[in-house]
């Protein structure tokens, strides 16, 4: 297995993070990608449960442990530590395929899956037909109002799913994977309704569709559910006990807060709470209990998929981001799009999510770079705005004020502490910690367990 003590560095990581005590919430407060797969493996070793509460197999988690990358999904990245109970909670929706083939996978090479994998018996279940619908409506938005309106999903039914959830009688849960003949009621019912629209759909956009068969679906269904079957539990109940138990709780966030479909850039955004505001709601744990919140900022902004981007860069710039920080989706494989670092979107993100700290990632990719670029204001019709618009066409139309900073030459994958990081690098910090109000505690120069650099300056 992998190896479970913590070559980091010397400083105490908890101690440097201020989340020595209380339970704790790892969020993105960007769109994606910012690598908190890093950081929840790097954390979870020091608690004693790890909970997703929201999302599905849109998410993708590469974590890097010695020399061998492990692409994670579903589970969450504790599996990877010998010590951590993983919780799939109740605001995560489910594929039973992806997360068997998951599971599968991750045994071959050597990680154990047993009594450390929980999934909660309410979270909802994603089928075949929610990524059909899901790609259909993208794809028929996009026919009826030309390519900007469509989203740009994952294709991994997660909008579709969600919506089932909030339909109610179209949604199956775990829950139901515990009784074969109730199972198969609901999934006769749904699939009638589902194969009439989907037919409609298919035919609206010149696609071959293939009706649903309810009886091959329920013997795929009930395949996954010998697998899943021994780990399904009421996951809140869990969460308390271990809680009364004076366990501590490491919540992962999937996808980011701009696309949290409250908060974010909506209509581009997933179909989930995704901020640390879905904790609550995704796992049955209130409020007052998540004392620490970790954002997770790239150094620079990256995006997949439509939707605005006011710092997006199309010029050399974002080609050598790109190649360097390997910027292509985990999940899809897509290009990333790519841009200076964004800090008005980031003040409203680590706001809203009540970031107490930030985790700074991917800082080795801007080395070499002459000059960096900070957004610290957007102008709209000739106004400076002050907050972060709700509307797509406002964020799509606006210019950013960018203020610039030297950049710095020195290769920084090997520093331990800031006090190693260059002048231009730690100017760079500062500006965003005085900016956003929240104190950068960790920075990543690397993939590895220990290219993460801790403060003590
Ligand atoms: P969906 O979540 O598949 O419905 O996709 C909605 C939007 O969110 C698309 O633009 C996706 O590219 C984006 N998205 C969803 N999950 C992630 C993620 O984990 N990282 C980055 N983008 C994501």
């Amino acid at each position: 297995m992998t190896p479970q003590t913590d070559p980091t560095c010397d400083l105490d990581l908890l101690r440097s993070l201020n989340m020595d005590t209380g339970h704790c919430a790892v969020v993105g407060l960007q769109w994606g990608d910012e690598g908190k797969g890093k950081v929840v493996d790097l954390l979870a070793m020091r608690f004693d449960v790890t909970a997703r509460y929201n999302g599905g197999a849109n998410a993708g988690h590469s974590v890097q442990v010695g020399d061998k990358r492990y692409a994670l999904h579903l589970i969450p990245s504790g599996i990877l530590s010998d010590k951590a109970i993983n919780v799939l909670g109740n605001g995560v929706v489910i594929d039973p395929a992806q997360l068997v083939k998951e599971m599968t996978g991750l045994r071959a090479e050597g990680v154990t899956i047993g009594d450390n994998l929980k999934i909660s018996d309410r979270a909802h279940l994603v089928f075949e037909y929610h990524k059909v619908q899901d790609v259909l409506y993208d794809q028929a938005l996009a026919k009826a109002m030309g390519g900007d309106a469509a989203i740009g999903t994952t294709g991994r039914g997660i909008g579709p799913c969600y919506a089932d959830k909030a339909l109610r009688s179209m949604a199956i849960r775990v829950g139901d994977l515990l009784d074969e003949s109730a199972l198969h009621d609901k999934l006769k019912r749904v699939i009638a309704v589902k194969n009439t629209v989907l037919a409609a759909l298919a035919k609206h956009c010149d696609q071959p569709f293939r009706p649903f068969d309810v009886d091959a679906v329920l013997k795929d269904t009930v395949g996954y559910a010998k697998v899943l079957r021994p780990h399904i539990c009421d996951s809140a109940h869990l969460l308390h006990t271990s809680m009364d138990a004076g366990k501590r709780l490491l919540f992962e966030g999937a996808n980011a807060t701009l696309l949290d479909i409250d908060h974010g850039t909506y209509p581009f955004v997933t179909s989930s709470n995704c901020s640390s505001l879905g904790v609550h709601t995704g796992t049955g744990v209130p409020g007052h209990k998540v004392t620490n919140v970790l954002g997770i900022v790239k150094a620079y902004q990256t995006r997949v998929g439509g939707g605005p981007m006011p710092t997006e860069l199309h010029d050399a710039t974002a080609d050598r981001i790109r190649e360097v920080g390997k910027e292509y989706g985990t999940t899809t494989g897509r290009p990333r799009r790519v841009g200076w670092l964004d800090l008005v979107a980031l003040k409203y993100t680590a706001t809203l999510s009540g970031a107490t700290g930030i985790a700074l990632m991917l800082m080795d990719v801007l080395s070499g770079l002459p000059e960096l670029k900070l957004c610290t204001g957007y102008e709209h019709n000739g106004q400076k705005l002050t907050n972060f618009p709700a509307d797509a066409g406002v964020l799509n139309s606006l210019t950013p004020v960018y203020e610039s900073v030297p950049g710095f030459d020195e290769s920084i994958d090997e520093c331990k502490r800031f006090s190693d990081l260059p002048d231009n690098a730690l100017a760079y910090i500062k500006k965003i910690e005085k900016f956003v109000g929240v104190p950068v505690s960790l920075v990543s120069v690397g993939p590895r367990r220990d290219q993460t650099v801790l403060r003590d300056v």
